[in-house]
């Protein structure tokens, strides 16, 4: 059965500059083997992730996540059962919201973090998602 996970953190140090590419490094090297798969996003000392796989994948990973002291306060926001991946060809897609364009996105997602309610986590992932086209595409 394919479960599919929404979380976000608190990046650590909070004024420091977040170790995206060693954490990409580290998803792309590992998630394969587990057969997982998704994309991970940062905004304003906020981390976005979802994450794909079968349920104990995801139980063992989550357990190294929530260890890693470049984030704080990991808070899964959505946890369900999905009929079929969004991000199949990704080990860990990286949604890279720097562009002025992506403010609105930066905005919603450390609001949603903040105060997340029902409605507001189901929007941010649709947004994440369609975001994410964007960047395959500009990456392409
Ligand atoms: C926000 C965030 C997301 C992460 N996502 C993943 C992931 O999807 N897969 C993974 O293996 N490690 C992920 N990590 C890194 C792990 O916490 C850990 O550093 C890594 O799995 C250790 O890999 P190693 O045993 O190969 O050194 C993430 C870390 C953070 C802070």
């Amino acid at each position: 059965m394919l479960r599919q996970i929404f979380y976000c953190s608190v990046a650590e140090p909070p004024d420091g500059e977040p170790d995206v590419a060693g954490i990409l490094e580290h998803s792309r090297r590992n998630n394969p083997a587990l057969g997982l798969t998704g994309m991970l996003t940062y905004a304003d000392g906020v981390f976005a992730q979802i994450l794909e796989g079968d349920t104990t994948s995801l139980d063992i990973v989550l357990e190294v996540i929530r260890a890693d002291p470049r984030h704080s306060d990991v808070r899964i926001l959505s946890d369900r059962m999905a009929t079929r991946r969004l991000f199949s060809d990704w080990s860990m897609l990286h949604v890279d919201l720097d562009a002025a364009e992506d403010r609105p996105l930066t905005d919603m997602t450390v609001a949603v973090s903040r105060s997340p309610t029902p409605d507001g986590i189901d929007r941010l992932i649709r947004a994440l998602a369609y975001r994410a086209v964007n960047e395959v595409i500009d990456t392409a």
